[in-house]
């Protein structure tokens, strides 16, 4: 196997350290000065084991910043009714700053209707519409975490962002079409491709700056890439090497990839621990929004 280069390798697992020590830091701030600390629901729903990891690392990353986390665990069979009982309790909580519902739900509860019953104030994942329309709108308000803690990576390693082809490869709500409007905003030409682009690979050739969320694992070979690329992996996928080993890769063929892009995203360690991070500073946010303090 090639020795791994770690030159153009971004590394999202140092950057969000930094992010989640500048909010200890601010927690500890506000908890000297006699504020309660922030605190966190979480929901999660069913058993989907990759959810259940999510949820985990989300709850220690929470202990280390000094953020309270309540999680609140729903069977696969709850109703939508009960899960929403659940959030109009936890939107009024004064010890409450930030909601989550762990994502996807099991069938056939509505996603839509459930973020729709989250209180926009409190919306640590700023997946609300009425968040989605800020950011649409250019608006403050808390931003989707996983696109969010893009936008940081990129400026942590002084990507130009401006006058630069951005293909984004994904339409989801989580992460395609809110990291779109981010680039764009920062005066990118965006893309967005999904499954009914024709001729994706030369879509894809044209990009200065490529995000992959597209939820296919190493759906992007290194030859569609261009040389000098910044390329952004948001997939993780758990499969069986050759060897029978457990092996954990993204939507991007790292191997291939990794020779052609100036920088690149590792799958783990770059943008999964963003998205923590990101979920920490939007709790934060909305804590210091509520109190009234800064
Ligand atoms: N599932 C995968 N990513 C996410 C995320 O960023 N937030 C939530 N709530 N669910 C997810």
């Amino acid at each position: 196997m090639p020795e791994t280069k770690t030159a153009n390798i971004i590394d999202g697992k140092a950057c969000a350290a930094e992010t989640r020590e500048a909010l200890k830091v601010q927690v500890q701030k506000h908890v000297a000065a006699g504020h309660r600390p922030p605190g966190l629901a979480v929901i999660l729903v069913g058993d989907n084991p990759a959810s259940e990891l999510y949820v985990k690392n989300k709850i220690t990353a929470c202990k280390n910043v000094g953020i309270e986390s309540h999680l609140h665990r729903f069977p696969k069979e709850a109703s939508q009714q009960e899960i929403i009982a659940c959030l109009n309790e936890l939107n009024t909580s004064d010890t409450i700053d930030g909601i989550l519902v762990q994502l996807p739900l099991p069938s056939p509860l509505s996603e839509a209707e459930v973020l729709d019953a989250i209180n926009p104030a409190k919306d640590a994942d700023g997946l609300h519409p009425f968040n989605l329309g800020c950011l649409l709108a250019g608006k403050p308000g808390p931003r989707p975490c996983t696109p969010a803690g893009i936008m940081t990576l990129l400026a942590k390693y002084d990507v130009t962002i401006e006058g630069k082809s951005a293909t984004v490869i994904g339409r989801s709500n989580l992460v395609g079409k809110p990291i779109a409007l981010m680039l764009m905003q920062k005066n990118a030409t965006v893309t967005i491709c999904h499954s009914r682009t024709q001729n994706l690979p030369d879509v894809v050739r044209s990009a200065d700056i490529l995000v992959v969320a597209i939820g296919k694992s190493r759906f992007v070979p290194g030859d569609w890439i261009k040389p000098g690329a910044v390329v952004i992996d948001v997939g993780i996928h758990h499969e069986k090497g050759a060897d029978g080993k457990s092996v954990i890769t993204g939507d991007v063929d790292f191997q291939t990839a990794q020779s052609v892009a100036r920088l690149i995203t590792p799958v783990p360690g770059g943008v999964g621990p963003m998205t923590v991070a990101q979920l920490l500073a939007n709790t934060v946010y909305s804590y210091q929004t509520r109190l009234g303090i800064s």
